[in-house]
């Protein structure tokens, strides 16, 4: 059987602020520079998520790009689009919302649904700005 992947792209719109608890503002100012103002700023991500598996001999289909779609926007997109990454997000919680963060956090949250379709979450690719993404292979 045939391994291909497949890649569905989402976005989402959501504010942030760099930001350490562990440092002090002006330490946090300057690391992080005009990411960490604290009246918070906000991106335009572009998520890709990478799924692998067995082209299905009675469907053609990886996995139903359908079911792949509906399981980011539950998982994901609903809880993150306009919402402010630092305060609303429970999986964000305790960690620094760099785009590395948030692209871990985002592949922990699919990796089991998409187990449960049989296949393989290959990565999540997240553009934060036009020039600036990271890429996550778990
Ligand atoms: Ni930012």
């Amino acid at each position: 059987m045939k391994k291909v992947r497949v890649i569905r792209r989402e976005r989402f719109n959501a504010a942030h602020r760099l930001f350490n608890p562990n440092w002090t503002d002006e330490k946090n100012e300057l690391v992080f520079g005009k990411c960490s103002n604290k009246n918070w700023h906000g991106h335009n991500y572009v998520l890709f998520v990478t799924v692998e598996g067995h082209v299905d001999d009675d469907t053609g289909y990886v996995i139903d790009l359908k079911i792949l779609s509906d399981l980011i926007k539950e998982k994901i997109v609903n809880k993150m689009d306009h919402r402010n990454l630092n305060l609303e997000v429970d999986f964000m919680k305790d960690c620094i919302t760099t785009a590395e963060n948030i692209a871990v956090k985002i592949y922990e949250q699919l990796e089991e649904g998409i187990k449960s379709t049989g296949n393989n979450l290959h990565s999540v690719k997240l553009y934060e700005t036009e020039n600036n993404y990271v890429e996550y292979y778990g």
